[in-house]
């Protein structure tokens, strides 16, 4: 269907509407897509951590909101322009674009697009949103995705098409929280073949981080977790060693993980809980000289100490978004890993709800058991 046919939509969809609140789940109104943009039938959607962050508020108090930016979904309609996709594609959207012609796109180096960044307004490239109440009050989006709702309108710059004999709930994982562990072992660090790695944190992040280093082939990879639960969960990825350091001593996880390494520390340390102290222990569990730290999480903090003795030490810090994964160009090397079964997102899965059920589900992502929710349209 193309955007002259297409009408705006009544359809159902999980609405913020306070730092905290419960999400309302209500019809809304979804316009056709206008020039460069898609409309997309969700088929499937996931939560990231980074979903309770906007629920609260965090970086932006921006209300009323529809979050989710984990999902997967059929291309309805399309607007003016686009080519690249037709009804009926099955796409999944991104937060983050690649034009492939801009400064950092060309320096092979990042996956922060100049010219379709990472949105946190709330709103669409040309500054204004698709989504409204039934009574006409404006939704605002959440980054470029808002998968929370059962038809999304978003840049067609913003969706990747994938092989549909991936599974869709396999696909949805990969479209963030799974991808940006798995691409900062290889896109914002190159985790060298025989080295040792840290991963503090193992959420679905966390175990992206195993995975992609063993895939690398780091010869060590300690799992760090104040989730007993957690120990098992990471040996199936490839995890060796696992520390928790609630319950192993009351040492610093950069004391325990010098412990296991001789006192020499990691080569690469990725921080995947959103405590911003934990970024310094990230820093003092790599090895001096050649250590990384790379920062992943994300959280109500925006700062927090670092040890500069320990940095001085020649270490490197990275920061990163979507693991440094550009989405045209890496996304398709994960989906075929991932038909060729080298990934265990399976195992990423724990609960499945409906829509209906949403805050039932972002109740279930605090239990020790829980790693992923599927919420099926
Ligand atoms: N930078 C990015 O592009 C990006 C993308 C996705 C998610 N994130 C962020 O990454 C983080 C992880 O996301 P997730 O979905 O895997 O979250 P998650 O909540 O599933 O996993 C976090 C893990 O950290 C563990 N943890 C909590 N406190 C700890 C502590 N003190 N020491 C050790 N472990 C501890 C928890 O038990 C849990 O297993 C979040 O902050 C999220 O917002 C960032
Ligand atoms: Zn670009
Ligand atoms: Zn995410």
């Amino acid at each position: 269907m193309s955007q002259a046919t297409s009408k705006t939509i009544k359809c159902k969809a999980a609405v913020s509407w306070g730092v905290g609140e419960a999400l309302k789940v209500e019809e809304i109104q979804v316009d056709p897509p206008k020039a460069s943009e898609v409309r997309i039938k969700m088929l499937c959607a996931s939560l990231c951590h980074t979903d309770i962050l906007c629920c609260n508020g965090i970086p932006f108090p921006i209300f009323p909101r529809i979050p989710g930016h984990e999902g997967v979904g059929m291309v309805e309609s399309v607007g003016e322009g686009v080519t690249e996709v037709k009804g009926g594609d099955i796409v999944i959207p991104t937060y983050i674009g690649e034009c492939g012609k801009c400064d950092n796109c060309q320096s092979g180096k990042s996956n922060l697009c100049h010219t379709y960044p990472l949105k946190v307004d709330g709103l669409m490239p040309d500054g204004t949103s698709r989504m409204s109440t039934s009574d006409g009050t404006r939704i605002y989006h959440h980054f470029t995705c808002s998968t929370l709702s059962e038809y999304i309108v978003i840049d067609a710059n913003y969706i990747v098409k994938f092989d549909p004999r991936i599974p869709l709930h396999h696909a949805s994982f990969m479209s963030c929280g799974y991808s940006t562990g798995f691409g900062s072992t290889w896109r914002e660090v190159q985790v060298h073949k025989g080295s040792s790695v840290a991963v503090i944190g193992i959420g679905a992040v966390g175990l992206g981080v195993i995975e992609g280093a063993r895939t690398q082939g780091a010869a060590r990879i300690i799992g760090v977790d104040v989730n007993e639960k957690k120990r098992t969960k990471g040996e199936v990825f490839g995890m060796t060693d696992f520390i928790n350091p609630s319950k192993d001593s009351d040492k610093r996880i950069s004391e325990l993980v010098n412990e296991l390494t001789g006192g020499l520390g990691v080569d690469y340390c990725f921080e995947c809980t959103g405590i911003a102290s934990l970024l310094n222990e990230a820093i003092e569990s790599s090895k001096a000289g050649i250590g990384s730290a790379v920062l992943i999480g994300a959280g109500n903090e925006t700062s927090g100490q670092i040890n500069f003795r320990s940095l001085l030490l020649g270490k490197t810090v990275k920061g990163s978004i979507f693991g440094g994964i550009r989405p045209k160009s890496d996304l398709p090397i994960i989906f075929d890993k991932c038909l060729n079964k080298e990934l265990h997102l399976e195992e990423l899965l724990t609960h499945e709800v409906s829509l209906d059920e949403i805050n039932k589900a972002l109740k279930l992502m605090k239990q020790p058991d829980c790693v992923k929710v599927i919420i099926k349209y």
